[in-house]
């Protein structure tokens, strides 16, 4: 672990530092050359994805702009229902852009596919989705997601700007929850 074992409030580390730092460099390798000659719009979705969007777009080459979502899924405890309220908008007009939705997790993929949706009738040029982590039951939405860091198990996890009740997001690592945490 490291020395912020949060007092044992986590069970195991899912996925280093240094695993992560080595795939998003991979990752945006892809995404440069896939989009070589042409401005990204990276679009993050806060605030699960501010670690990820420092961290994949300061290794990106490619030139970039950067605006930000707010966006919140009704849903029964930790399960996503699909329907979507928009808590701050993009400040950007998306006509003609090439877009790249900068996301944390995806789980049911049904917070995604909306986004995806409400970003596809803007008229941009392009949209597709990098992760940083995909749960297994994301294979049941069909949101076709070009860059993804890493397949999971379908456990909660955190750090990494993933959060449990906002906290554990400023861990630099992802890691799973001790079970006395969340009541388990
Ligand atoms: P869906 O199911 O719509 O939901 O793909 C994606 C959103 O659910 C949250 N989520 C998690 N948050 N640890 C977290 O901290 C997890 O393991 C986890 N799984 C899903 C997250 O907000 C994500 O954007
Ligand atoms: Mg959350």
């Amino acid at each position: 672990m490291d020395d912020r074992d949060m007092g044992s409030d986590l069970e195991k580390v899912l996925l280093s530092q240094e695993q992560i730092e080595e795939r998003l460099t991979e990752l945006a390798a892809e995404i440069d050359a896939d989009y070589a000659g042409r401005e990204i719009l990276l679009v993050g979705v806060l605030r699960g994805a501010v670690m990820v969007m420092a961290d994949l777009s300061r290794k990106l080459h490619s030139r970039v702009q950067m605006d930000w979502m707010a966006i919140s899924s009704y849903g029964s405890g930790t399960k996503s229902s699909g329907v979507v309220r928009i808590l701050k908008d993009l400040d950007t007009d998306l006509t003609g852009r090439d877009v790249l939705i900068v996301e944390d997790i995806i789980d049911s993929g049904l917070t995604l596919s909306w986004l995806v949706g409400n970003l596809r009738s803007r008229g941009p040029a392009s949209v597709e989705i990098a992760t940083l982590l995909r749960k297994p039951d994301a294979a049941k939405v069909p949101v076709d997601v070009r860059y993804v860091g890493f397949d999971i198990p379908p456990e909660f996890v955190v750090g990494y700007g993933l959060d449990y009740a906002e906290q554990y997001r400023h861990l630099p690592f992802v890691g799973t929850l001790a079970p006395h945490v969340y009541g388990g």
